[in-house]
C-alpha cells in the first residue's frame, strides 16, 4: 500500500525561521505515529517569496499541485498582526474554495503574545474549512518560549489526537505505532 503524504507549508517569509522548524518537528511527529510511516513534502514559501502571487510561476504552481495531492497537511505560520501571515494566505488564495477536498489538516502558529493564542481558533482553522479542509483537532500556539521543548510536545499531541487525525487515511487509526508508546522521543530539528 502506498504511504500516505504529510505535506507541511510554511506561511514565514524568512527561509528557516523557528516556524519552519515547528512545521518540520510536527510532519516528522505525524509520520511517526503511522505504522508503516509516510511520505513527508514541504512547501516554504519563503523559498517562492513573491512568485507565490504569480499565477504564470511554474513553480509555485507546481507547489499548489503537491497541496492538492497530500493527504495530511500542516499549515505553519508566524503570528503577524494577530493572524496568519500575509504571505500564506497569499498562496492559499490560489486554491479553489473546497479544494483540499477534506484533507486533515492541522494549522500551528508560532507567537510572541499569549493573548493571540485564539488566533488560531478565530482565524486560521477557518481559512483551511474554507479551503475544503478537514480540522479534526484543535490547532496549536507555540509561544517562542516554548519552541526549544516543541518535539516533546508535539510527539504528545500526536500520540493525544492520533485517532482523529489519521481515522480519516488509515484503518489503524485505533491504535497508536509502537513508536509512539512511551512518548518522549529524540529531539529533531
Ligand atoms: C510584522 C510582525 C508582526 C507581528 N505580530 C505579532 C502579533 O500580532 N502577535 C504575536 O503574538 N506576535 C507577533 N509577532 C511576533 C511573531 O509572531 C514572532 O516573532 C514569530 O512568530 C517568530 O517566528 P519566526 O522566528 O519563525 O520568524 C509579529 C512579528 C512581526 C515581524
Amino acid at each position: 500500500m502506498t504511504p500516505p503524504t504529510i505535506l507541511g507549508i510554511v506561511g514565514n517569509p524568512r527561509p528557516e525561521s523557528r516556524t519552519h522548524n515547528l512545521c518540520r518537528t510536527l510532519v516528522r511527529a505525524l509520520s511517526a505515529a503511522l505504522p508503516g510511516g509516510a511520505e513527508t513534502d514541504e512547501v516554504d514559501l519563503a523559498v517562492l517569496g513573491p512568485r507565490a502571487l504569480d499565477p504564470a510561476d511554474a513553480d509555485a504552481i507546481a507547489a499548489v499541485e503537491r497541496v492538492l495531492a497530500a493527504d495530511v497537511l500542516v499549515l505553519a505560520s508566524p503570528t503577524y498582526k494577530a493572524t496568519y501571515s500575509g504571505l500564506l494566505k497569499g498562496f492559499l488564495d490560489r486554491l479553489g474554495t473546497g479544494a483540499l477536498g477534506g484533507a486533515p489538516a492541522v494549522p500551528i502558529m508560532l507567537g510572541g503574545a499569549p493573548d493571540h493564542r485564539l488566533a488560531i481558533d478565530v482565524h486560521f482553522t477557518p481559512l483551511l474549512l474554507e479551503l475544503g479542509a478537514s480540522a479534526p483537532v484543535r490547532g496549536l500556539f507555540v509561544l517562542e518560549s516554548e519552541t526549544e521543548d516543541f518535539a516533546a510536545r508535539a510527539q504528545a499531541w500526536v500520540a493525544e489526537h492520533h485517532g482523529a487525525l489519521f481515522g480519516p487515511i488509515t484503518s489503524c487509526a485505533a491504535s497508536p505505532s509502537p513508536a509512539l508508546s512511551g512518548a518522549a522521543g529524540s529531539t529533531v530539528s
